[in-house]
């Protein structure tokens, strides 16, 4: 079976790879299955994406935010329309269950709809001048052509995080998504199509990281970079951009704890370890990958966090009885055992899982893998992207904290406790950008930015509106109007 055959979106027309190349995916829970074939494009097609992106941009800058944001709310429409039929290509081009696949075609909706309302907002300022008859101001302009390279996990979500918020803010946009959600991104671009967005405004180039994604941060006609990925390619991106001297965002993995005190509800703190740690089979940036558990009750937490994980039924994501699907490729299949062997070496204690699932299906399954290990392996600092849990044992709410920010990373934490004077302690001692209070580490909202600390981000957040991605794609442009009808010095003629 050959799938569907998709084409790059270029000007507001759909086309091959100007060398007629192509590639395919096949559906990472049964790997016969090819779920598309897609143009495997390169420097030449970016280069024509840019080129339409470039022309577009003078109209579209132009054109009024509120009615950008109207088109926006065209776009939700017709994503909430086909929700269904999306959540489902969701789940079989990249694996996670269906109701996560409706999950992030529905965090796709709010993102339009909430960036739709920014096109009323986009505030700057008005403030008094030092100087009688004089105004001051300032207002938000868009920053040109942004390059979006975006990953495999979210694969609505995350491209609409960065597109809604680029395009209400005025700029236009040439997308690369991931090679293994090709689908997933044509069927996210056709609603723009459909909502009648002007031609060149928003183009799609399909195909490998190296060969679109490498000529778009280097292109010239692109004047910033939005990217979420690994940490070793966004800080090659950011580097490069540096020197070109773009602006670039990356949203760069993390290696996200929860810590359950002693006073924790335990059952409540188990339903988050599961939800954080195998949600996605762990292919979250947001996964709860470690575990900081009081040592009170350390041993009864273990016993039934590892009693659920064991239970929960691994298969085919679109299977209704489906709890945790396969992870995305064969090369993260590989990763993840490569990890546990890893585990196993540097001396942590398999609790439960550590191989391949034994079921009829024929995919990427890892069975959901808890370690119990010490502060500083491997397995512990490094960030996996798979379903596999390590528990670390604490003696105090001190060396939760410690062992916790004890990584490069600084995403998301996490804290279960019934004191409201230890999680007001830990809202502050968490270094990461998103601390939950008795919930997991995943399940951020759009209305507030989403951005890591230290290496897991760049400081320059996706979503929420002021103080989020709106600082990123807009520049503050600043305005005096003298209406005095003569020259008056700013700092000399004020009198004082
Ligand atoms: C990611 O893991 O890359 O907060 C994004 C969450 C989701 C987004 C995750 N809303 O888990």
């Amino acid at each position: 079976m050959s799938g569907v055959k998709v084409k790059n979106y270029i000007n507001g027309k759909w086309s091959g790879s100007i060398t007629g190349r192509t590639l395919s995916r096949s559906n990472p829970a049964n790997i016969s299955e090819t779920v598309c074939t897609f143009p495997r494009s390169d420097a030449k097609d970016v280069d024509s994406a840019v080129k339409s992106a470039r022309s577009a941009f003078e109209g579209w800058s132009r054109t009024p935010a509120p009615i950008r944001g109207h088109y926006l709310i065209k776009v939700a429409e017709i994503l909430e329309s086909r929700k269904n039929e999306l959540g489902k290509i969701v789940t079989k081009e990249m694996g996670k269950i269906f109701p996560e696949g409706l999950g992030d075609v529905q965090e796709a909706i709010d993102i339009a709809y909430y960036m739709a309302g920014e096109g009323r907002r986009l505030q700057g300022e008005t403030v008094p001048s030092e100087l009688a008859n004089k105004d001051a101001k300032s207002i938000r302009v868009p920053v040109g052509v942004f390059g979006m390279i975006t990953p495999w996990n979210f694969p609505i979500a995350i491209p609409a995080w960065k597109i809604a918020a680029a395009l209400v803010c005025g700029n236009t946009v040439v997308f690369k998504p991931s090679q293994f959600t090709p689908l997933c991104a044509t069927k996210f671009v056709e609603a723009f199509h459909e909502a009648g967005l002007p031609a060149g405004v928003l183009n799609l180039v399909m195909g490998t990281g190296s060969e679109v994604g490498n000529p778009i941060v280097n292109h010239r006609g692109i004047d910033g970079i939005s990217f979420t990925g690994s940490c070793d390619t966004g800080r090659q991106i950011q580097a490069q951009c540096a020197k070109l001297g773009k602006s670039c965002a990356a949203e760069m993995g993390g290696k996200n704890a929860i810590i359950v005190m002693d006073d924790a509800n335990l059952e409540l703190a188990v339903d988050g370890a599961i939800w954080g740690g195998f949600g996605t089979s762990g292919q979250r940036c947001t996964a709860a990958s470690r575990l900081i558990v009081h040592e009170k009750i350390f041993g009864r937490f273990a016993k039934e966090f590892a009693s659920r994980a064991t239970k929960l039924r691994i298969g085919d994501g679109s299977k209704k009885e489906t709890q945790m699907g396969p992870v995305v490729s064969e090369e993260q299949y590989q990763k993840v055992l490569n990890y546990i062997e890893v585990g196993k070496k540097e001396g942590a204690k398999l609790v439960c899982g550590g191989k391949t699932a034994k079921i009829k299906e024929k995919g990427y399954f890892i069975e959901p893998t808890i370690f119990t290990g010490k502060q500083g392996m491997k397995i512990e600092q490094e960030e996996i992207f798979g379903p596999v849990v390590t528990m670390v044992k604490v003696k105090n709410y001190e060396e939760a904290i410690q062992v916790a920010n004890g990584t490069k990373y600084g995403l998301t934490g996490s804290i279960y406790t019934q004191d409201v004077n230890t999680s007001a302690r830990a809202e502050k001692d968490l270094r990461t950008g998103i601390v939950y209070i008795n919930a997991p580490t995943i399940g951020a909202e759009v209305q507030l930015p989403f951005g890591g600390a230290k290496a897991s981000g760049s400081g320059y957040p996706e979503a929420g509106g002021k103080g989020g991605a709106i600082d990123f794609y807009s520049r503050i442009k600043v305005i005096y109007r003298d209406y005095s009808g003569k020259l008056q010095r700013a700092q000399i003629d004020v009198g004082y």
